[in-house]
């Protein structure tokens, strides 16, 4: 099956919403209609709107970085999964590991996360990954299985493309060092493999999986190169123009 791949930029906590208004404007004049790629940025939540006008119109997708479960209600500093489908959100990353650590996300909140998400027709980027010590422990195949485990134990198999996963070695998020293209594939082959047996087959080969940590130009088209490595989720170089497209282009 052939699998659309997916570049998506997490701006993380940068830019405020007249800069991304000018990263978005400069990232959609040249990323090109006919690409056989989709991109997708994730910009703050101060500045998804901004950055829903600068690509409307385009074949540039919008994504939220983080959603909380309910509707509505008495949850102070939190956005609703309604709140982000009406400003044209297509994607929301739920469970990057930079909110496991700091914010205390666990897998059974990332499940709730995700059904909410998906009742809404909006597409979740799930993130796993080990750390340095649990790879160094041999650990990283378990983790993995782990928080797969954990977040989709209710999912309903169904259009593979109703879920993207985002394999993200901690130790190569912001660090320079990124997995090398065996690594990343070894460990994405083992994501599908997982993936086959909890909802079988068509699933398992429709959807994609992402890589992400350190992902530049100049490592970007070996990654991307990887039979089961369908694209990027992108954080330091997604912040300028030049590095996200070169990324979006290899
Ligand atoms: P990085 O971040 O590209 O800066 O390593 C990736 C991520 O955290 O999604």
């Amino acid at each position: 099956m052939t699998r659309k791949q997916i570049i998506a930029g997490n701006w993380k906590m940068h830019k405020t919403h007249s800069e991304a208004r000018s990263l978005a404007l400069e990232v959609v004049a040249d990323a090109g209609g006919g690409s056989a790629k989709e991109m997708v940025l994730c910009p703050p939540f101060t500045a998804l709107q901004t950055v829903a006008e600068a690509v409307s119109g385009s074949a540039v997708a919008l994504g939220a970085q983080n959603v909380h479960w309910e509707d509505e209600g008495a949850y102070t500093g939190e956005v609703s999964v309604p709140m982000l489908a009406a400003l044209g959100c297509r994607y929301v990353i739920v469970g990057h590991s930079e909110r496991r650590q700091y914010f205390g996300e666990t897998d059974a909140t990332l499940a709730k996360k995700l059904k909410a998400v998906a009742k809404r027709g909006m597409i979740p980027i799930l993130c796993i990954g080990e750390t340095k010590e649990q790879r160094e422990k041999d650990e990283t195949e378990a983790v993995v299985k782990t928080q797969l485990d954990g977040a989709l134990g209710n999912w309903q198999a169904g259009d593979p493309g109703a879920l993207v996963i985002a394999y993200e070695p901690i130790w190569a998020i912001g660090t320079g060092l990124t997995a090398t293209p065996e690594q990343a594939q070894e460990v994405h082959g083992k994501i599908r493999a997982h993936l086959e047996g909890a909802f079988g087959e068509g699933f398992s080969s429709g959807i994609r999986v992402l890589y992400g940590g350190s992902v530049k130009p100049d490592n970007a088209a070996d990654l991307l190169g990887c039979p089961d490595i369908d694209g990027a989720l992108v954080g330091g170089a997604s912040l300028k123009a030049e590095s996200f497209l070169g990324i979006f282009r290899a």
